[in-house]
């Protein structure tokens, strides 16, 4: 099959302006469409900062980050805006709304489409059956553990069937049985032809992709 770059990572150097440390020296990697895409590295090495570029948080460099061959730091907030609506994002600080329930967490990227209350109670069902939060619906966020926050910010990355996921940490907080539920939710998107960037330092599991899946690997030093 042919390989067809959806992103590209070229040359990245940056730093942040308070802070001494350079991140990436000369970051390059390519992220191709239909991929399971791994990246790893030390803690600090600038994974989260490099998903804040990806999706348009925080302005990356000029030429360095490219989605469809298209330079990212050219975006307007429109493009920014189509491009969110098209991704699904595993924060790894979570990002979710804490005062609101599951449900409403859930279901808030659906409000970019015009669906019915059928069809949204369908999907909020389907997904919390699969990352198997079901019985947490209407509980306000606030009032869970950080494992059960990291799995509904995997249900509301997952509600609209993204093309695109990326998943920061996603396993961060979790034992080893939902870690392998997590790992194996990803891998099924990416079967059903989801490109999937994962990042994480979880050893546990990357062992258990790559004896599942196949994936490329991308260590930042
Ligand atoms: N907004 C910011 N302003 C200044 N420095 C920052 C900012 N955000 C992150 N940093 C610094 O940039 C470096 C990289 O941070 P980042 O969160 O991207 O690392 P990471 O690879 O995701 O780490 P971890 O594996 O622990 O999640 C760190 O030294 C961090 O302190
Ligand atoms: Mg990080």
């Amino acid at each position: 099959m042919n390989k067809i770059p959806l992103i590209e990572v070229k040359n990245l150097s940056r730093g942040y302006w308070d802070n001494p440390t350079p991140l990436f020296e000369n970051l390059s990697f390519t992220v191709d469409m239909n991929e399971f895409f791994v990246l790893t590295g030390k803690s600090g090495t600038g994974k989260t900062t490099l998903v804040n570029f990806m999706i348009g948080k925080l302005a990356p460099p000029e030429k360095t980050i490219f989605f469809n061959n298209q330079d990212i730091s050219t975006f307007t907030s429109e493009d920014i805006q189509v491009l969110r609506k098209w991704l699904g994002i595993v924060f790894q600080d979570y990002q979710l709304l804490e005062d609101l329930s599951v449900r409403d967490n859930v279901t808030y990227p659906l409000h970019l489409y015009e669906l019915g209350e059928s069809i949204i109670e369908g999907k909020l069902k389907q997904v919390l059956e699969k990352v198997n939060i079901k019985h947490l619906l209407d509980t306000p966020v606030k009032l869970l553990s950080a494992g059960e926050k990291q799995k509904v910010s995997l249900a509301r990355a997952l509600i609209h069937d993204p093309e695109f996921i990326i998943a920061d940490e996603p396993t961060g907080n979790l034992d080893r049985e939902n870690t392998q539920i997590v790992a194996d939710i990803l891998i099924a998107a990416n079967k059903a032809g989801t490109t999937v960037f994962l990042i994480t330092h979880d050893i546990h599991l990357l062992n258990y992709l790559k004896e599942k899946h196949a994936i490329k690997l991308h260590v930042i030093r």
